[in-house]
């Protein structure tokens, strides 16, 4: 572990998208490269934090270094995420799936003369509201993110506080900033404090002064 402001700190990132499965070859999914994510573990592990990983899927490979749990549902995600904490932090960086399909097929579907399949769909658990409302081993800091197209500050206000989560880190993904799947991203970031907008910036760089603020609020 390198040497830096969070060591002897436990710090759990969720990167990626889910993928929700339709039929043996078939899934649901939000679009998610899993680049912020495993930015902001590479920048966690960078400043000295024992980092626990937890990730769907995702385009880009994993922080090296750190422990890496791989998941492909939502509800895997969430088993993997309380297993492991306790944490002093945790980052939810994951494009979670809000609904699964119900109406899973063990076999591939086939086109027929009969029509279209109908799918049905369950909710999916929210995974940092579970952790944000635990009584008992919360971590100390919990951080969401909210991909927005319109009233960024507005939405991800309401959002910290219908979460209940401590931060979130909002940023702007309508398709003109081509901060999805890009390498620069745009954030606000909400604290208790407000409402602070950051310079636009390479992934890296919003990242480390992610990883940085969270330094600060973790002592
Ligand atoms: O509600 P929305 O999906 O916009 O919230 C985004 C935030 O909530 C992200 O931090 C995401 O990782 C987290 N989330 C989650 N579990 C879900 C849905 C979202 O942890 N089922």
């Amino acid at each position: 572990l390198a040497d830096g402001p969070l060591k002897g700190k436990r710090i759990l990132v969720t990167s990626g998208p889910t993928h929700e499965p339709i039929d043996p070859v078939r899934y649901i999914a939000n679009r998610s490269s899993g680049a912020q994510g495993a930015a902001l573990g590479r920048a966690l592990a960078a400043l000295g934090a024992e980092v626990v990983f937890v990730t769907g899927p995702a385009d880009v490979p994993p922080p090296e270094g750190v422990e890496v749990e791989r998941v492909e549902t939502a509800r895997e995600m969430l088993d993997a995420v309380q297993a492991a904490l306790p944490a002093d932090a945790a980052v939810f960086a994951a494009a979670v799936a809000d609904w699964r399909v119900s109406s899973t097929s063990d076999r591939k579907l086939k086109k027929s003369s009969d029509g279209l399949p109908q799918l049905t769909f369950a909710e999916n658990p929210d995974i940092l509201r579970t952790v944000s409302e635990m009584t008992q081993g919360r971590p100390g800091l919990v951080v969401g993110f909210a991909a927005e197209t319109n009233d960024v500050v507005d939405n991800a206000t309401a959002k910290r506080a219908r979460k209940g989560c401590d931060w979130i880190v909002a940023n702007d993904v309508s398709p003109a900033t081509g901060i999805m799947g890009g390498t620069e991203n745009a954030v606000v970031l909400i604290t208790d404090a407000g409402a602070e907008k950051w310079d636009r910036a390479g992934k890296d760089e919003v990242a480390r002064k992610l990883a940085r603020r969270i330094a600060q609020a973790l002592g």
